[in-house]
């Protein structure tokens, strides 16, 4: 089957063609126009300005992904869609041109959650990964540990109570200077420094899989306020280091735990845009390897937002019999 893919729930519009076929996924076409120079000045997202990016985008972004993928509109078996979660305004944009766009040439239309498009983003680049396994899905926007019970069902474990681990990369990168997203500029500067700087954990201290990144936020900001007040010299490099360490120090405190709750498991998958820190694929690639079990993380162009992985995701939610109509609505908060 053929199947293109739209996503537009933050700062990218994306669209990508897959084939499928005999259990094994083919990316025909990958577009993704990203907004990120647009919004670097305001240090963030700006919700209204992302959605008519979006308007402005959609149409030439599908059309170059089923050009590139040479595949017509009547070749496609069904259009999946990102709903949910995102900024409201930027998935209504993604919503409703797919459901114009399958109402008008007769195509089934998929509703694809987005978490669920992260983790699917591990069956493009391990063909062989099957449900159950664990995924730790850490974006700008999201920060969950989920028991991935098959293709399209998911349990979310745990979370964050405050910030996504990509939000607290970014808002500390920016306190340094750096220009948004700062997530990956961090993670390269933290190799030029040691983790000699102690920040609280990210790793919420009880029972629950939860995580509070705002904590470690803070005590980053205040250190460095602290250092400019009394005029001292402060090395970035060591502040990246004791950062990242914290954060990624974190997320195995929370896996390993999980991993306890769950011995039936025996793969750890990655997703999101943060699973292309090269500090936190590491330190989970050695959890795994100590546990004896399996580990995977999507190649560095499909963490990031996608059209590719709603394909994917899409897929499997298309061909266990899951369809949407001219009803279909978006909502900012986590849903089906
Ligand atoms: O998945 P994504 O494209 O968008 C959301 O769904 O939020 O993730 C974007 C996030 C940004 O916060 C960005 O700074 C972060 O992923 N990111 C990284 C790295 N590359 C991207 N964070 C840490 N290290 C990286 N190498
Ligand atoms: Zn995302």
């Amino acid at each position: 089957m053929k199947i293109l893919g739209i996503e537009s729930s933050c700062d990218e519009t994306a669209a990508s063609v897959l084939s499928y076929e005999n259990g094994a996924f083919a990316v025909l076409s990958n577009i993704v126009a990203t907004q990120i120079e647009i919004h670097a000045r305001f240090g963030g997202v700006v919700p209204e300005i992302a959605s008519r990016a979006h308007c402005e985008a959609v149409s030439s972004i599908t059309y170059e992904a089923l050009k590139t993928a040479g595949v017509a509109l009547r070749d496609l078996d069904a259009i999946a869609v990102t709903a949910s979660p995102g900024l409201i305004g930027a998935l209504l944009v993604g919503v409703n041109f797919a459901k114009s766009l399958a109402y008008a040439n007769g195509i089934p239309l998929v509703s694809v959650n987005h978490i669920k498009g992260h983790i699917a983003a591990n069956y493009l680049s391990s063909p062989g990964l099957k449900p159950p396994f664990l995924a730790l899905v850490v974006s700008g926007g999201h920060t969950s540990i989920a028991v991935v019970h098959d293709e399209t069902h998911i349990e979310e474990i745990g979370g964050t109570r405050d910030d996504a681990m990509g939000e607290s990369f970014d808002k500390v990168a920016r306190v340094m200077g750096m220009p948004y997203p700062g997530g990956a500029a961090l993670d390269k500067l933290a190799y030029e420094g040691k983790p000699v700087l102690k920040f609280p954990s990210a790793a919420i201290h009880d029972e629950t899989l939860d995580f509070s990144f705002s904590g470690v936020k803070t005590a980053v900001l205040n250190y460095l306020n602290g250092a400019k007040q009394k005029g001292e010299v402060v090395c970035y490099a060591d502040v990246a280091a004791s950062y990242v360490s914290t954060a990624v120090e974190a997320a195995v405190i929370k896996l390993e735990a999980a991993l306890d709750r769950h011995p039936e498991l025996h793969t750890v998958a990655l997703a999101g845009g943060v699973a292309a820190n090269s500090h936190l694929r590491t330190a989970i690639e050695k959890l795994c390897d100590r546990r004896h079990l399996a580990f995977c993380a999507p190649e560095k162009k499909y963490c990031g937002d996608n059209g590719a992985m709603i394909a994917a995701a899409g897929t499997f939610e298309f061909l266990s019999g899951k369809r949407a109509d001219t009803s279909l609505n978006a909502s900012a908060f986590y849903g089906e």
